[in-house]
């Protein structure tokens, strides 16, 4: 990372931490876009709502090139891509190479995997993604595919993730395998993390839940039920793992705090860093809002500039901030990311005063 980057990065969490403790309506852009693509999908995950509906209207290829030239104007430093697959977009290269073309930096894609193949990777890299999320579910094809709803769907991604790790030096990538912990798999965490392990790429957990807008659905009510006794063993398991080998693996703060997502869901003491950090425009336009809170403009009426800029949006940012909200435990990594106090209980765990068991 640039030295500038750093700074900037370092300017707003700076700047935050004077919004929590001094200045609570301190208005504090953001510094990423998360670009909902499209909100359909080639797989049908148990734990998604995006495969359910068929979303018609979406952005055209000349909205989102307007989107992401107001992006760049506006000196973003980071465009995740993602969806529903956004990868099932016969513009996705077109419009990644395009955002590089105008100028945003650093490029993300959150994938299924499922059509990252080698020469749809050779494109994406050329078009300048160094940044990569895969998601899989389970450790073995019968767990990955049965909560992907599509048989060979892990033998598929797991062909493509290989691919893609063997150009992690040439191109300096960075990959992670995204594994959302639900009631489906739950027992499988160890396992996950041996196999990250085994591939040396970085395990992120995502922890289920039903109240962001792309997962409201009964049957994704149901993943998020996951039992505390199952949930107990698994973490013991992982633990056990983690104090062999924690190369990598998730922190222990994230471990603790995703034991306390299915009981807690909001954690409220901890703010919501991810809800300053994201601009979030969905697949029709809709921008603003977070993960949980759905966007009341919509960039085919208003500029992102006048949007960010307006009382209602810093208003809602700055209940948002505060977790005034329904509350979905969605990046709650980069919200511990920044407190001091997370990295105080790492080391007191890896001097063993801290474990799972004992909280
Ligand atoms: C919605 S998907 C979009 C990108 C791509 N289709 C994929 O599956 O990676 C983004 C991430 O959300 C995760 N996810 C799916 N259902 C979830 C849920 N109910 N709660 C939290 N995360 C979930 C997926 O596993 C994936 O890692
Ligand atoms: S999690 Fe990703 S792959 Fe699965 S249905 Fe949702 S958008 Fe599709
Ligand atoms: S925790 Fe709350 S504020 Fe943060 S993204 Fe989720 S719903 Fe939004």
């Amino acid at each position: 990372m640039k030295a500038s980057e750093s700074l900037r990065l370092a300017w707003f969490f700076a700047r935050l931490g004077v919004k929590e403790r001094v200045a609570p309506r301190l208005h504090v852009r953001p510094l990423v876009a998360e670009l909902f693509l499209t909100e359909n999908c080639n797989l049908r995950c148990i734990s998604c709502n995006c495969w359910r509906e068929n979303t018609q209207q979406e952005l055209t290829t000349d909205e989102w090139k307007s989107v992401l030239r107001q992006l760049a104007a506006l000196r973003i430093y980071k465009a995740n891509f993602t969806g529903g697959e956004p990868l099932i977009r016969p513009d996705a290269i077109e419009l990644l190479g395009y955002a590089h073309g105008q100028g945003v930096e650093h490029l993300h894609l959150n994938t299924n995997g499922i059509r990252l193949t080698p020469s749809v990777t050779s494109d994406v890299l050329d078009a300048g993604v160094r940044s990569f999320n895969i998601s899989v579910d389970g450790p073995t094809g019968l767990v990955h595919d049965r909560i992907r709803g599509r048989l060979g769907a892990f033998d598929t991604t797991m062909t493509h993730l290989r691919h893609l790790i063997e150009f992690r030096e040439q191109y300096d990538l960075k990959v992670r395998m995204n594994f959302t912990v639900m009631q489906a798999n739950v027992e499988y965490l160890p396992k996950i993390a041996k196999l990250a392990q085994e591939l040396q790429v970085r395990l992120y957990l995502n922890l289920a839940t039903d109240s962001t807008f792309l997962f409201r659905a009964d049957e994704v009510g149901e993943q998020k039920k996951v039992e505390n006794a199952q949930l107990e063993q698994a973490l013991a398991e992982l633990e056990d793992v983690l104090r062999e080998d924690s190369r990598w693996l998730p922190r222990y703060s994230d471990l603790r705090y995703m034991r306390g997502h299915f009981s807690d869901l909001l954690q409220k003491d901890l703010p919501c860093a991810e809800s300053q950090l994201k601009l979030m425009i969905h697949s029709r336009g809709e921008i603003g809002g977070c993960w949980g809170h759905d966007p009341k403009a919509n960039i085919r009426v208003t500029p992102i500039a006048d949007l960010i800029d307006s009382e209602p949006y810093r208003d809602e940012h700055e209940k948002l901030f505060r977790k005034d909200c329904v509350g979905c435990g969605s990046n709650y990594s980069l919200n511990l990311r920044w407190r001091p106090s997370s990295y105080a209980q790492d080391l007191l765990w890896k001097a063993g005063r801290r474990s799972l068991a004992k909280g």
